[in-house]
């Protein structure tokens, strides 16, 4: 499905993006494990490789331009060209009502969730414009409706499906697709984190469970497997889309 492409992973040293750099390491592909935790992306790169696969590490800071234009170019002169991308690097919401978030806070979450997929875009679609891609945005069930207390998630991940359809209509005639993944919760490092510190943690958790009409939280790898199938040619007709993983959360 991925054999021998090239394909970057943001957040690839955790949650989701681990998972999915193991996925597509394991079908073949040559993984660009991205992170602004550089540790952690040499601990995916160092397992894959051990595991018979190829992966880099490569430290990226997607709310800094320069850096995201910095690991594309490192894609290319490690392994010669891009094939894919899984734009994934995300933080959590400030987790405040809308009338207590402060700008500093408004301003974190937008730099990170939905400037730093905007950067990781532009520079991927220049190098794709050469062979033609694919591309997926992380994005979320919060992409396609309201959430309590999350106003800048909620935006910031409404305007990536703006950046997957708008961008869809530039690159299509590029050979090149991108569709969003939107996960319901799944519960990875950034959402334990969370809701260990949520006052009313049993009850959250309780309410969040019936809300995935399956009965259960979601598993990385189901993510990672759909994120697979939108970066191969089986998905080849399928550009600005957004494909739910998330139990029917948002039904
Ligand atoms: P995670 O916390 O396990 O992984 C996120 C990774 O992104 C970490 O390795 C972190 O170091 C990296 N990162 C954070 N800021 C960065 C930056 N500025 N530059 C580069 N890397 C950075 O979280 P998880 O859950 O795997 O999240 C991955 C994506 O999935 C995020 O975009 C998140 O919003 C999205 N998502 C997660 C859901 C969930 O329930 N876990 C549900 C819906 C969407």
């Amino acid at each position: 499905m991925v054999e021998d492409k090239v394909i970057i992973v943001t957040g690839g040293g955790s949650g989701i993006g681990r998972a999915t750099c193991d996925t597509l390491a394991r079908n073949g592909a040559k993984v660009i494990v991205a992170d602004l935790d550089a540790a952690s992306a040499h601990v995916a790169a160092e397992a894959i490789t051990a595991e018979g696969g190829v992966a880099t590490a490569v430290k990226v800071d997607v709310a800094d331009e320069a850096s995201v234009e910095a690991m594309v170019a490192f894609a290319v002169a490690t392994y010669g060209k891009l094939d894919g991308a899984v734009n994934n690097a995300g933080i959590e919401m400030s987790n405040k009502p809308v009338h207590e978030l402060s700008a500093e806070e408004w301003r974190r979450v937008i730099d990170v969730d939905l400037s730093g997929v905007f950067f990781c875009v532009k520079h991927e679609v220049r190098e794709m414009k050469k062979n033609g891609g694919a591309i997926v945005n992380t994005s979320s069930g919060a992409g396609l409706r309201g959430q309590i207390n999350a106003v800048d998630y909620v935006a910031a991940k409404h305007g990536v499906q703006g950046i997957t359809k708008a961008v869809a209509t530039e690159v299509g005639a590029f050979g090149i697709r991108i569709n969003s993944v939107n996960p319901g919760l799944i519960m990875t490092p950034m959402v334990r984190d969370r809701l260990m510190h949520d006052p009313v943690f049993d009850k959250a958790l309780d309410g969040l469970r019936q809300r995935h009409h399956i009965g259960r939280f979601g598993e990385v790898q189901e993510v990672a497997n759909a994120i697979m199938w939108l970066l191969s040619g089986q998905s080849s007709f399928v550009t600005g889309a957004p494909l739910l993983v998330d139990g029917g959360y948002c039904v």
